[in-house]
This record gives C-alpha cells, sequence and structure tokens, in this order.
C-alpha cells in the first residue's frame, strides 16, 4: 500500500489547538522582551491574539479565510516608531522558541520559518 503524506503543515503541528497554545506562548514571550514590547503598547491584545491566532491558522494551511488587514496596512504605524529587521528577528526567536516549548519537530519549525519569512517585505513596507 502507499501511503500519501498530504497533510497541511496546520494538521501536523496539531490544528487550531497547538495553535491557540502557541500564540499565548509566544504573546507572553514578546511581552516580555524590551526590544519589542514598545510596539504592543496600545494593542488590545485579546483581539490581537484572536487576529494573530486566525492568521497563523490560515499561514499554516488551515480551511479558514484571514480576512483582516494586509500585512502592509496592519504594521504601518510601526515603521513609523522605527519597526526594522532586527525587530522582525526578535519576533521569529519567539516563534521559533514557542514551537520548540511546544516540542514541535525542527523540520516543522524550518516549515513555520519559511512562511513567517515570507511576509517580511510587507510587514517591513519593503
Ligand atoms: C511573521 C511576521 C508577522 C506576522 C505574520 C504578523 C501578523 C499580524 C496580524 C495578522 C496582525 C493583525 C492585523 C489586523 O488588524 O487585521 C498584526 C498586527 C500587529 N503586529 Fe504583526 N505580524 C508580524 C510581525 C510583527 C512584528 C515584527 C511586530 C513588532 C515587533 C508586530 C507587531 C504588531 C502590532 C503592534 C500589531 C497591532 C497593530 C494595531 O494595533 O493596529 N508584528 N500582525
Amino acid at each position: 500500500m502507499i501511503v500519501h503524506d498530504e497533510k497541511t503543515l496546520f494538521e501536523k503541528i496539531g490544528g487550531m489547538y497547538a495553535v491557540d497554545a502557541a500564540v499565548e506562548i509566544f504573546y507572553a514571550k514578546v511581552l516580555a522582551d524590551d526590544r519589542i514590547s514598545h510596539f504592543f503598547r496600545w494593542t488590545h491584545m485579546k483581539t490581537q491574539a484572536a487576529k494573530q491566532k486566525a492568521f497563523l491558522a490560515y499561514a499554516f494551511g488551515a480551511p479558514l479565510k484571514y480576512s483582516g488587514k494586509n500585512m502592509r496596512d496592519a504594521h504601518a504605524n510601526l515603521l513609523e516608531m522605527g519597526l526594522n529587521d532586527s525587530h522582525f528577528d526578535a519576533v521569529l526567536e519567539h516563534l521559533f522558541s514557542t514551537l520548540q516549548d511546544l516540542d514541535v519537530s525542527e523540520d516543522l519549525i524550518l516549515e513555520v520559518g519559511k512562511i513567517a519569512e515570507s511576509t517580511r517585505k510587507h510587514v517591513l513596507g519593503l
């Protein structure tokens, strides 16, 4: 019998339950980091976490539609506050360490990294 591995990244990571867990841990790390916490000073974290969950689930290949702002518009105000590559790298660092905390395998973390990396130019308005 030939077994096809057609699971999406989202399913492999553990579905919405894993995304929920990841976002909670991820935001705790982001808010505890002096390099980037100031960007979130005026953000309503409950709404933000909900949007981030939907976005991450979509980016992981979930059968949902992300209907929020595009990445460029969502971060336009932050660019005026000086958002740059170093902040983006700090966010990625927390995303990876969150997935490691959740025992996600290295190859899946690499896949998530590629998706996140593909948004860099939009987030940074390049
Ligand atoms: C992988 C890269 C990133 C992704 C996928 C991402 C995703 C998102 C999403 C989905 C939203 C909500 C958009 C909406 O209102 O519909 C958002 C907003 C926001 N993001 Fe990001 N983001 C990324 C990088 C960053 C970085 C590097 C920072 C700062 C260090 C940041 C800070 C924020 C803040 C403060 C908001 C809220 C803006 C507001 O309150 O209007 N994000 N992001």
